[in-house]
């Protein structure tokens, strides 16, 4: 069920869509409905239903049904039903927003509900229950003196007895194909909400005399529907919270887990040891005995093996073993690393291939450029890869050492270890093992007299007609201003 506004949100964004650790919420179940074995999904689009649907492109297990307009929970899946073929046996129906629930707990269900099947009473309904010392908002399960379950009653809906019921409707379900269809035929909307409720499926069951079952959540988080951004946050936090441990658990040292934000479809190798203050997001990839010093963000980036990342941003690079980066560089989209290279203190690369061993240790900008093996790029040096219009190549071959503060203007290259000087502003192709240099020769004048210099004369000429100006300048100013305040002007 993924139709839905969810006004609780406040959000243009259709709630489904927004994302807990990574992954959307309606992604996050599709997730653990497929571990749990479960490969055919109709999902039900309403509110934002081409964002929806949009999101789930690249998903083969996926039908959708539309629903239009969103009536409640029980006309939603009333929509689903003519997607799902007549023998088929059992429904599961989930809701979209409920991203803690886990496929253990769903294959659970199945079992169970499997096992009934073999019985005299096969069961015509199960649901996923908790206890919640604070059930506010959610559907209470109503029993019988035996203890059967009889109805869901919404908060809405509760009476003040009700209302003290503890145990809780998750919103998971498992359905005898026929008896949902019997009893979504017989739904009313006479509630406080006005909608057709899936919960009153429960109840018309029972009154049918149908078997019905609960499973207790081993896990009461499990069961944490998001409504709102408070919710969303704690589901979020219970997800990193999950990932961190399972990772620990995989021989990954993290430091302080709860400082660290690591996406649910990050993987990160065996031996890694993770700092504080660490986020790891999208498609990432760290590679066995790698460092994260404190402070990383780094997003669909693939770092190698033992490589060490200090208080450094990465997005969409790649990175070889044995790297050095940071502290405080910047790889941007197409920054690719070979293998022992260093990016140092204020580095920005964009677009660029390093080669193997090559050192790029402060202050520069390397970017739309291709370079070698065993460079030395100075201090201070900078690909001007952008000439207003276009962005250009920048060249550099194997060995070459580019002095500190040089401009490097593309498109040009530099062949094979040359060497370029520092300063130097490189315009045209540097030849193998050439030195070049692009500075205007030193001038020297002996024994300078700073007071008596020419230029110190003029400019001192300069600073008294400066301040001469200012001086009555000033005085300019204040006259105004009284003749203002005498006329009642507010501005000069
Ligand atoms: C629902 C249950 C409640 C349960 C809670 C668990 C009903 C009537 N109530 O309440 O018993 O405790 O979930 O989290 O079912 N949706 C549609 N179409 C609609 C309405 C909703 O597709 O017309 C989808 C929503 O997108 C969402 C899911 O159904 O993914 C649940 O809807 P929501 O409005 O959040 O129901 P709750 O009030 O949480
Ligand atoms: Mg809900």
């Amino acid at each position: 069920m993924a139709a839905g506004k969810g006004t609780r949100m406040k959000s243009a964004l259709p709630k489904v869509l927004h994302k807990a650790a990574g992954r959307t919420m309606l992604g996050q179940v599709l997730h653990e409905v497929r571990a749990a074995g479960v490969n055919d999904c109709v999902v039900v689009v309403g509110h934002g239903a081409e964002q929806v649907q949009a999101s789930l492109q690249e998903d083969p297990n996926c039908r959708f049904a539309r629903q239009m307009p969103q009536l409640g929970t029980g006309h939603c899946v009333q929509q689903a039903l003519p997607q799902i073929p007549a023998a088929t046996e059992a429904v599961l129906i989930l809701c979209g927003d409920t991203p803690l629930l886990r496929a253990q707990t769903i294959q659970q269900m199945l079992q169970l509900y499997a096992a009934s099947q073999q019985t005299a009473q096969p069961l015509a309904g199960l649901l996923l229950t908790t206890l919640l010392d604070n059930p506010f908002g959610y559907g209470r399960i109503v029993r019988n003196s035996s203890g059967s379950v009889t109805a869901i009653v919404e908060e809405k809906d509760a009476s003040e007895q009700q209302k003290q019921i503890r145990e809780i409707n998750a919103g998971a379900y498992i359905f005898n194909y026929a008896a949902l269809q019997s009893a979504l035929g017989r739904l009313n909307n006479h509630n406080a909400q006005g909608e057709y409720y899936l919960t009153d499926v429960i109840s018309l069951l029972a009154a049918d005399g149908l078997r019905l079952d609960t499973l207790p959540a081993a896990d009461p988080l499990e069961t944490s529907g998001v409504n709102d951004r408070v919710q969303l946050a704690a589901a979020a936090a219970e997800l990193y919270r999950r990932k961190a441990e399972e990772l620990m658990l995989a021989g990954v040292t993290i430091i302080n887990p709860a400082s660290c934000c690591i996406e649910l479809d990050v993987k990160v190798a065996e031996d890694v040891t993770i700092y504080p203050n660490c986020q790891l997001r999208g498609q990432t990839t760290i590679g066995s005995g790698t460092v994260l010093d404190s402070d990383c963000l780094i997003t669909d980036s693939q770092i190698g093996r033992d490589c060490t990342i200090t208080k450094s941003v990465l997005n969409q690079a790649a990175v070889g073993d044995r790297a050095n980066i940071g502290p405080f560089a910047y790889l941007r989209p197409g920054a690719r690393l070979a293998e022992d290279v260093k990016v140092g203190d204020f580095a920005e690369l964009k677009n660029a291939q390093i080669g193997r061993g090559s050192k790029i240790p402060h202050l520069s900008y390397i970017g739309d450029a291709e370079v070698g093996e065993n460079v030395n790029i100075g201090c201070g040096t900078i690909t001007c890869n952008y000439d207003g219009v276009n962005k250009h190549l920048t060249k550099i071959g194997s060995n070459v050492f580019v002095g500190s503060n040089s401009n490097l203007v593309a498109p040009v290259e530099v062949q094979d270890d040359a060497f370029i000087a520092a300063g130097s502003t490189i315009t045209r192709e540097v030849h193998a093992g050439a030195l070049a240099v692009e500075r205007s020769p030193q001038r020297e004048i002996a024994n300078w007299n700073r007071e008596k210099s020419p230029q110190a004369l003029a400019k001192s000429s300069a600073s008294r007609a400066k301040a001469l100006a200012e001086s009555s300048d000033s005085r300019a100013q204040a006259l105004a201003k009284s003749s203002a305040s005498r006329t009642g002007a507010k501005k000069l």
